[in-house]
């Protein structure tokens, strides 16, 4: 066991428990990192779910209710993951929310609400997590963007703005902290199969496929795959990029 690449390390993947989320935690689990999978009250059952496939990764998977929407709440979880755990080695912010409007039709709450969680949230989660990196001069974040956030897309004028917002909070960050052993990068996903997506029009998804060049959906363990190189020690030298995946969607 002592063998597997993330044994020892640990870290937080904000709604973790399903869809992206979910294979990022599972994967580094199975890799033999310890995970904090921050989420709400209804993803409690679920990351139970989780632990319950993973055999004998699942004592290696922890659930803290966590609204990452609330900096308050994120202080709170970080502290007590340091308090149990001991370190925090890697943020993944991945927790994200849709209210798809246009612009005329979005209501100030629907603008609000996706500002909060998907950029606000992840500022709060590398606000709470950043002294603890920084003491052991050691860290590594992935922030999950959307590739909407580089495209824009029609009805999503918030969603697009909180991701694009993300990468250029990753950026700054990334600046911020390089000396520090500290790397932060985004990745920006296209059309991905999870409960998000299968919440949109079946005729939405069906031209978002038939845009796609790879012509289908990506699946999550395709993105977990790609932020488990980011959170890898050897990824040391990748700091402030934004990594597309997404099919040919946008290039
Ligand atoms: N699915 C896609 O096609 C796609 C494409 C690009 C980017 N993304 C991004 O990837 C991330 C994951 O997407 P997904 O499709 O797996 O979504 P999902 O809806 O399946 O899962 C999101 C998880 O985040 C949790 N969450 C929501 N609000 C939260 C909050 N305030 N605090 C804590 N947890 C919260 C949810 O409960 C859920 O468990 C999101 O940031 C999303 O914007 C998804």
């Amino acid at each position: 066991m002592d063998s597997l690449p993330f044994h020892g390390r640990v870290g937080i993947v904000t709604g973790g428990s399903r869809g992206i989320g979910g294979a990022i935690s599972s994967l580094l689990a199975k890799e033999g990192g310890t995970v904090a999978i921050l989420g709400l009250p209804e993803d409690r059952a679920r990351a139970q779910h989780l632990a319950s496939r993973l055999n004998g990764a699942a004592p290696r998977l922890h659930f803290y209710e966590t609204d990452v929407g609330i900096y308050e709440r994120c202080r709170e979880a970080v502290a007590a993951v340091l308090e149990e755990h001991g370190r925090i080695d890697f943020l993944v912010n991945n927790a994200g929310i849709t209210r798809d409007h246009t612009v005329r039709k979005m209501t100030i709450d629907e603008w609000e609400a996706v500002l909060q969680v998907n950029l606000s949230g992840p500022f709060f989660m590398i606000k709470a997590v950043l002294d603890a990196m920084l003491e052991r001069g050691y860290g590594r974040i992935v922030n999950i963007s959307s590739v909407v956030g580089v495209s824009g897309n029609f009805g999503q004028a918030n969603y697009a703005a909180a991701k694009a917002g993300l990468i250029g909070l990753t950026k700054t960050v990334a600046r911020e902290v390089a000396k520090r052993g500290i790397t932060v990068n985004a990745v920006a996903p296209g059309f991905i199969d999870t409960d998000m997506t299968k919440s949109m029009p079946v005729q939405a998804i069906e031209s978002a496929i038939a845009q796609t060049p790879e012509q289908r959906l990506g699946k999550p363990d395709e993105v977990a795959q790609l932020v488990r190189f980011l959170l890898d020690d050897k990824a040391g030298y990748i700091t402030g990029a934004v990594y597309n995946i997404n099919g040919g969607w946008y290039m």
